[in-house]
């Protein structure tokens, strides 16, 4: 079988299975089974593939089709500057997600030094971000889940971002109550999907990403209604609270953190434009 062939087949094998692209994840697959480049991949269209080429190509293209996320195949997920490592223990970072991470580098400009905390850091990618882009900030990160902070240490050393993140294992901001009035920034992409929205969630986030990462505990908004309050604790005066939300949920949010004391400054857009972050300030 040629590339050529192997990439057709693979298209259409993905399309029956009901992948949203088909085609750029039959490429993206078979550079990871040649460990190649999409150069070499175009350069190689009219070239047999080895036996054992096309036989673990094609076992990656029926796990894709199963539904298994793109990025639990490939092993990485690309965010802002770097390739993050990512695995079942951690949510795949997304793009709206860098809206977060432009935001907060926007709070931070003028800022020396600045102190940030991370709440619910997951694969690290905000955090990760922000300690590459700002050399002079300390960076402070929490989880409840150790799995994920494995990721997140494994990826801080394969960025070559070692002791740039302090990693705490915990709920919200209660690993850095120490931190009282001198944080500047805390940001979060907290778990935000109703339970009852998960079913109609796609088959690669329903059955393959962590639930807590995924599913807003009860009640709605408490999330955001307890990392208001704590971060009310942890802000030094003027600083910055985060956090992004789920579609049609701005609004609420934006009231919850007034309500904890916290008065909503901005909502930005993501490409979609879904209201995606809200920021707001400890006056
Ligand atoms: C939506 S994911 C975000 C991960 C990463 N920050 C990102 O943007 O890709 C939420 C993360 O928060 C963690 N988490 C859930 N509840 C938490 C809590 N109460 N305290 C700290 N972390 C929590 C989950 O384990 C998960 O890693």
């Amino acid at each position: 079988m040629t590339v050529a062939d192997a990439l057709r087949r693979a298209e259409q094998r993905l399309r029956a299975a009901g992948v949203s692209q088909p085609a750029l994840d039959a490429e993206t697959l078979l550079r990871h089974a040649l460990g190649c480049d999409r150069a070499a991949v175009i350069a190689r269209r009219g070239d047999t593939l080895s036996a054992a080429e096309e036989k673990g190509f094609l076992a990656l293209v029926e796990q894709r089709a199963s539904r298994r996320p793109l990025q639990h195949l490939t092993g990485t997920q690309a965010f802002w500057r770097h390739d993050f490592v990512v695995s079942p223990a951690v949510l795949v970072p997304r793009p709206e997600t860098e809206l977060l991470v432009e935001a907060a580098l926007r709070a931070m400009r003028g800022l020396t030094a600045p102190v940030v905390v991370d709440a619910g850091t997951g694969s690290g990618c905000i955090a990760l971000s922000l300690a590459a882009e700002r050399p002079d900030a300390a960076l402070h990160a929490t989880d409840v889940s150790p799995a994920a902070l494995e990721v997140a240490r494994d990826n801080a050393r394969r960025l070559g971002l070692d002791g740039r993140v302090a990693w705490h294992e915990g709920d919200l901001l209660a690993p850095v109550a120490h931190l009282r009035g001198a944080v500047h920034l805390v940001v979060s992409n907290p778990p935000y999907v109703h339970p009852a929205d998960l079913p109609g969630l796609a088959p690669e986030v329903r059955d393959h990403e962590p639930r807590p990462a995924l599913l807003a505990p009860d009640p709605p908004y408490g999330i955001y209604e307890r990392l208001a309050r704590q971060s009310r604790d942890l802000l030094r005066p003027g600083g910055h609270l985060l956090v992004e939300v789920g579609a049609g949920m701005a609004e609420q949010v934006a009231q919850k953190l007034d309500a904890a004391g916290l008065p909503p400054t901005e909502t930005r857009r993501d490409l979609a434009g879904i209201p995606r972050v809200v920021a707001s300030r400890r006056p």
